[in-house]
C-alpha cells in the first residue's frame, strides 16, 4: 500500500524514531515503505517520513546499479533491504560533498559533506542482527537516512547562506504550497 509521505514543516520529521519489537507488524510496514519510495522515485525512506515513528528505513540503490556512471561518487554495494533499530558504530573514509535531495523536501536539492564509509548493525526483517560495512553512494543514503530516525534533515547541514538561498522554497513547503507528483501529508495538517 503506498502511503503519503510527510512534507517538511510536519513536526513528526523533528522527532527521534522508537525502537521495533513487533516484527511481525514491521514487516507489512517495510513492504508498505518499498512501495512509497519505489512510488515516489526515491532511493531510500524512513519511517518517520511516514509518519511513523519507528527505527525502520529503506534503501534501493539496486535500480541505479545498471549504467551508473558518476566519478565524483561511487555507487558501493547496490543493496536493496530494510534496517531496523540501526546504530552506525563508526563513520570513516575521506568526507565528500555530493548533491543530495530528501522525498520530504520536494524540489530542493543542496550539496552535503559526510564521510566516504559507514559501519552499522542493525536487524532484518526476522529480528537477525548484522554488522556491515558500505561506501560511496549507497553509505550516503544510509547516513542520510538513519538521520531521518534521529529528527535530523540534510538541509540540517547547510551553511546559513546556502540556507538562506533555499528559505523561500522551503517555506512553500511548509505553507502546504508545494505538490508533489506522489501523495503526501501537508505540514500544515
Ligand atoms: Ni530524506
Amino acid at each position: 500500500m503506498i502511503r503519503p509521505i510527510v512534507l517538511y514543516g510536519h513536526p513528526v520529521l523533528r522527532k527521534k524514531a522508537q525502537p521495533v519489537d513487533d516484527f511481525e507488524e514491521g514487516k507489512q510496514l517495510i513492504a508498505d515503505m518499498f512501495e512509497t519510495m519505489h512510488n515516489a522515485r526515491g532511493i531510500g525512506l524512513a519511517a518517520p517520513q511516514i509518519n511513523i515513528l519507528k527505527q525502520i528505513f529503506v534503501v534501493d540503490t539496486v535500480q541505479l546499479a545498471e549504467g551508473y556512471d558518476d566519478d565524483e561518487m561511487p555507487l558501493g554495494t547496490p543493496i536493496k533491504k530494510a534496517f531496523i533499530n540501526p546504530q552506525i558504530i563508526e563513520h570513516s573514509g575521506n568526507p565528500i560533498v555530493y548533491e543530495e535531495g530528501c522525498l520530504s523536501i520536494p524540489d530542493v536539492r543542496a550539496n552535503v559533506e559526510r564521510p566516504f564509509k559507514v559501519l552499522i548493525k542493525y536487524q532484518d526483517e526476522e529480528g537477525q542482527w548484522h554488522e556491515e560495512e558500505y561506501d560511496g553512494l549507497t553509505a550516503r543514503v544510509i547516513m542520510h537516512e538513519y538521520d531521518h530516525l534521529q529528527g535530523k534533515l540534510f538541509i540540517d547541514y547547510l551553511s546559513p547562506l546556502k540556507k538562506q538561498m533555499l528559505s523561500s522554497k522551503l517555506k512553500n513547503i511548509q505553507r502546504g504550497k508545494v505538490k508533489p507528483f506522489y501523495p503526501v501529508i501537508l505540514p500544515n495538517r
